[in-house]
């Protein structure tokens, strides 16, 4: 499948950009006021008791800030990050050599930390409780086990799927944060310091087309931002007006909520095929070629946050706001409020 400008996911081009602009103290990464509070008090108790900060758990769909999230920890608590991710930490053996080599009060982000094996969990157990692992010397019956001290760390974890992770590793956690999609406003704010630091000539109603559009997700404002400064550049000096940026993204295909015509297929797929639903994941993404994984981590939740999907025990359901925005008739409504019980057919 071809790059979606719109995904949330880092994509090739991505990595200068967002070396760039990704904020480095907590004074610059915008929005999530709740999280940043919680973690200020928690930095702050942690720094005058001399102690590593709890260990954190940060989950939320792509995009949204959770790695900038655990460097901004590192850069405000002044202690090293050692940055690795569940599929990277393939043996117990490796864990505990990163665990080994860390600083002490040091940070260690584990990126998609769900998809940790289980043995390599059983060793990160007693890291993160009592900081040391166990190491088991010798085969056999001769075989003995020996504790080894850690210097205290703070373990951040990440990850897109809170339900994936396991119920002993999540209870391990001090603290818990979900990261919440941004509104327009912090957006925005998040466009202007982009375009600022990329010395960019802009307008802001420009910047507010591009927040308007930018699926609640940072990741994907600054890559629509680079795309409309690309646009700019050639048609408009540079600058970027409410009406070029409005162009450029039409050009982009993009509409004005932010979807792309894969989301616009997933609901048609939803609404054509299976009457609006309800209709199971794995049903909804055999029927547009996707990765069901892809379609809950990716699609689903943003589209769940407009209001276009409802997540029902039976299946995902298509709302008439979603029909509405397609230019569609959702004559389900007018069925069910003939006989809200009943489908029409089962009526004779
Ligand atoms: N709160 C924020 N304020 C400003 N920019 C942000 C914020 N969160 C994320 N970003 C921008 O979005 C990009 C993607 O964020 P990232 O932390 O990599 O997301 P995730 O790890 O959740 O997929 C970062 O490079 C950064 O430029
Ligand atoms: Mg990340």
């Amino acid at each position: 499948m071809d790059e979606r400008v719109v995904d949330q996911n880092v994509q090739h081009d991505d990595s200068p950009f967002d070396r760039t602009l990704r904020p480095k103290s907590l004074s610059d990464y915008i929005g999530q006021p709740k999280v940043k509070d919680s973690l200020e008090i928690g930095m702050e108790a942690a720094k005058l008791r001399s102690e590593p900060l709890e260990h954190l758990l940060v989950y939320g769909p792509p995009g949204l800030g959770k790695t900038t999230l655990a460097l901004v920890v590192g850069h405000e608590m002044d202690v090293p990050v050692k940055v690795t991710s569940g599929p990277a930490i393939e043996r117990p053996g490796d864990l505990a050599a990163i665990l080994t080599s860390l600083d002490e009060n040091g940070i260690l982000f584990i990126d998609e930390i769900h998809r940790l094996s289980r043995v390599v969990e059983e060793v990160l157990y007693p890291a993160i409780e009592d900081f040391a692992i166990d190491i088991v010397i010798g085969k056999g019956p001769t075989s003995r086990s020996l504790r080894l001290n850690l210097k205290p760390f703070t373990l951040i974890g990440a990850t897109t799927r809170f339900a994936m992770v396991s119920a002993p590793l999540r209870d391990r956690f001090g603290s818990v944060h979900r990261l919440e999609f941004y509104d327009n406003d912090a957006l925005k704010e998040i466009l202007i310091r982009s375009a600022e630091l990329l010395n960019l000539n802009f307008h802001d109603e420009g910047l507010y087309e591009i927040a308007m559009r930018s699926r609640g997700t940072p990741r994907v404002a600054n890559r629509l931002l680079r795309r409309v400064r690309d646009f700019a550049e050639v048609k408009a000096d540079g600058v970027i007006t409410g009406e070029i940026a409005n162009e450029a993204l039409l050009r982009l295909e993009v509409d004005n909520l932010g979807l792309d015509n894969v989301d616009h297929k997933v609901l048609r797929a939803i609404i054509e095929k299976f009457n609006g639903g309800p209709v199971g994941i794995d049903t909804i993404a055999a029927s547009i070629s996707e990765e069901a994984d892809t379609v809950m981590d990716v699609y689903e939740p943003y589209l769940m946050q407009v209001g276009f999907l409802e997540r029902t025990s039976r299946g995902r359901l298509a709302t008439s706001l979603a029909y509405k925005h397609l230019g569609l008739n959702d004559l389900r409504t007018t069925q069910s409020s003939k006989s809200p019980q009943l489908p029409l057919e089962n009526l004779e």
